[in-house]
């Protein structure tokens, strides 16, 4: 029998750790650019949403599309596309490469194989190749690895080896079980129990984390999630939570995902926003980011969220393996296209 979901998530680390022995720049035609475009959907597209940030500390812009087709700056944007998909076999991100193929972009492919991986090898794309035999989602460490090392290879993103040798060492030590992170990720879990959980974080570091935690909620533990983000729902949320008291209460809990760079305004806004609503919904907790480099903090909430995912699966006495609405989607799509 396989690993399950669960034990190949808390594989992170190691997935982080791997070497590229055979990924050399020099090999690759991978061209030097401006900007680029992670083409991409679900597990597979996560990563692009970390390497956004990543790209923005260098000052390049990094978008991700998830979509078919590409987005309609691409054409006199130009940038290099980098589509990503696990399976090889998500329609929207092989229409975003076909697209990109027409439009004569440079394109990376970054896949385990399936029909990106044969599209790529009939016309001379680069790939990238990730390990076969796991659900998307917990082949995210290789995801992420292959997606910084294409990056950088085009000048759009500098992780430096102390970076991922940062990221590693925290993120293993929070997947140890009887860490205090794991202890913390297991009380929030418990906080948050059966009810919806609503991760609010800010712009920037924490977004693209708090999407990860959403997601992980949703397939690992079948569990609604959704995330807000500060300065923004100070805007606009706050008011919502006051008419349905009795439903907020009881069926919603909040997780904040806090960073000691966030904006020292946003600091202070989580202080305002959490009395403001205290009455209003239940606050699970936070988290802070831990290490040094982006790379670290992020990866050190995003390690704490797929705990906690796992977490309520087991409280709740899911099976966090199967993911029956997506494959019947995909399967009906393929029938319907064809
Ligand atoms: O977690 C999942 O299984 C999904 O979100 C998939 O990642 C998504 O459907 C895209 O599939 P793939 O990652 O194989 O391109």
């Amino acid at each position: 029998m396989g690993e399950t979901v669960g034990e190949v998530t808390l594989g992170l680390a190691e997935q982080l750790a791997t070497d590229l022995p055979e990924l050399s720049p020099d090999e690759f035609a991978i061209p030097q650019a401006e900007t680029a475009l992670v083409c991409g959907m679900g597990g597979s597209a996560i990563c692009g949403d970390l390497a956004v940030v990543l790209a923005a500390e260098k000052g390049y812009r990094l978008d991700v599309h998830r979509d078919y087709g590409l987005p309609g700056w691409a054409k006199k944007g130009r940038p290099l596309v980098l589509a990503v998909s696990y399976s090889g076999n998500t329609e929207e991100t092989i229409s975003a490469a076909k697209k990109a193929l027409r439009l004569s972009l440079p394109i990376v492919a970054i896949t385990s194989g399936g029909a990106l991986g044969t599209l790529a090898e009939g016309e001379g794309i680069p790939i990238l190749p990730v390990p076969t035999g796991r659900e998307p989602r917990t082949a995210f460490g290789f995801i992420l690895r292959r997606l910084v090392f294409g990056l950088a290879a085009a000048g759009i993103v500098t992780v430096g080896d102390d970076d991922f040798s940062e990221a590693v060492q925290i993120t293993s030590e929070i997947l140890r079980p009887g860490s205090a992170s794991w202890n913390l990720a297991d009380d929030l879990a418990q906080a948050i129990g059966a009810r919806v959980g609503v991760i609010y974080a800010s712009t920037g570091l924490t977004a693209p984390v708090a999407q990860r935690w959403k997601t992980q909620i949703n397939e690992n533990a079948k569990q609604a999630a959704w995330v807000s983000l500060l300065p923004e729902l100070d805007h606009n949320e706050v008011v919502g939570w006051s008419a349905l008291r009795e439903i907020t209460r009881s069926h919603l809990a909040i997780v904040s995902l806090r960073d000691h760079g966030e904006h020292e305004a946003v600091a202070r806004r989580f202080a305002h926003t959490r009395s403001l609503l205290e009455d209003q919904v239940i606050w699970a907790g936070e988290v802070w980011s831990q290490g040094e480099s982006a790379l670290a903090r992020m990866l050190s909430l995003l390690a704490i969220g797929d705990l906690v995912s796992l977490g309520l699966a087991r409280y709740t006495g899911t099976d966090p393996e199967p993911i029956e609405q997506i494959e019947y989607l995909k399967r009906k799509l393929r029938v319907d296209g064809d």
